[in-house]
């Protein structure tokens, strides 16, 4: 079996099990009691905020655990619009292809009398500093927008708009939960205010993330309760999943120069593979996305029908995001990239791990060639295409 969805999520590394199960034994103590038992869990509580902070160019008191990234981005995005709202500011600067995290977040907001613009994302799947300048107003409270695109991968100047949103004075969160433990992020230098992040996308635990909140920048509660996390998320800590999250980071971004040397020329292998198919297209730009994302479109065919037989061919992948799948709907990334209904129903996601082979790579083109071929042998819509009675797109 080739797994080849490692944005929906990544196994566990070894070293993380590892801290994991060694924590559910001993270390059982509440990290808020004082006596031994918890100052225990406490010390590896705060030794993983150290790392994690650490990895990202963060202090630790700037770090807040959370169950993963939805939360995370949740909380940032209610949190700005809450301040923004006290100062009479209710404008907020989003993508029209983030996570549904943050765009169902806003959708709430916008009930609540938000007026949200979602910035038009380029067709190669990259929005630009300057569109971000254009659509700031006196009344802009928020600019949220996503490191790297969760379905095609694209990395976006986050650095620049960063800047743009210090010069204006503006709250910038980024959710890099597909950012971070793939390349490299550092809070500072890329003028980051929030940033959401999520432990499973990095061969770290499920239902553990985290928030990282720039000193200075309030941040409210959406879990009430006791005081953990310096009363800014209640509920006592999941410290076997922080540990074993902290690991799995710390273990990535050490290794985030192999990653990219190793799979930048698989990636790019299989995408010159797949691209020999005709009527097809890569989808997102070419150089500025992750090491590990391959998207295509193939015309005239169901994306569901081609993962299907991927699998009884042995190759887990994905036609979008886990979250949306088993919707019918084609993808709100590839519509916002500029794809049609009919083109970005044929989607096809490959998100490699590190230990993807070359000989796994000729076998997933192949593969991918021969089922596409196979499928398109009984689409009605290819005979409408191959007939002229409809035109290709692709
Ligand atoms: C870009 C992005 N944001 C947020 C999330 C949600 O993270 P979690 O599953 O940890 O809640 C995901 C998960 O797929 C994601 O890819």
């Amino acid at each position: 079996m080739i797994y080849a969805d490692n944005a929906a999520t990544t196994k566990m590394s070894d070293a993380a099990v590892q801290t994991f199960t060694s924590l559910l034994g001993d270390t059982y103590g509440n990290p808020s009691s004082l006596y031994e038992f918890g100052q225990k869990a406490k010390e590896v509580l705060e030794q993983a905020r150290r790392d994690v902070a650490e990895s990202i160019g963060a202090r630790p008191n700037e770090i807040i655990f959370t169950s993963g990234g939805s939360e995370a981005d949740n909380q940032a995005i209610l949190s700005a619009a809450k301040m923004g709202a006290g100062k009479g500011k209710k404008h907020i600067i989003s993508t029209a292809f983030e996570h549904h995290a943050v765009l169902h977040t806003l959708n709430k907001l916008k009930k609540e009398g938000f007026e949200v613009t979602l910035l038009d994302v380029h067709e190669n799947g990259l929005v630009t500093a300057e569109q971000v300048e254009e659509a700031i107003r006196e009344d802009t409270c928020l600019v949220t927008i996503m490191y790297v695109n969760n379905e095609i991968g694209t990395v976006q100047p986050i650095k620049e708009i960063g800047e743009v949103c210090r010069k204006h004075n503006v709250t910038f969160h980024t959710d890099a939960v597909q950012a971070v433990g793939h390349i490299r992020v550092n809070v500072e230098e890329d003028n980051i205010d929030m940033l959401s992040a999520s432990g499973h996308k990095f061969h770290g635990p499920k239902g553990v993330g985290f928030l990282y909140v720039k000193k200075g920048v309030r941040i409210f509660n959406l879990i009430e309760g006791g005081a953990q996390e310096k009363g800014r998320r209640a509920g006592t800590e999941n410290v076997p999943g922080i540990a074993s999250m902290a690991m799995a980071l710390k273990e990535s971004v050490e290794n985030l120069d192999n990653y990219k040397t190793k799979l930048t020329p698989i990636r790019d292998k299989i995408i010159n593979g797949l691209s020999e198919i005709p009527h097809s297209a890569l989808n997102g730009d070419a150089n500025s996305r992750v090491p590990s994302n391959i998207n295509f479109c193939f015309e005239g065919i169901e994306g569901e029908s081609l993962l299907l037989l991927l699998d009884d061919k042995g190759i887990a992948a994905s036609s979008g995001s886990a979250c949306t799948s088993g919707s019918l709907d084609p993808s709100h990334v590839l519509l916002a990239i500029g794809r049609v209904h009919d083109v970005a129903h044929g989607s096809l996601r490959l998100s490699l791990g590190e230990d993807i082979t070359d000989e796994e790579a000729d076998y997933i083109i192949s593969s991918v060639k021969e089922v596409v071929g196979y499928l398109r042998g009984f689409s009605p819509v290819w005979r409408d295409l191959m007939s002229g009675k409809k035109e290709f797109i692709l």
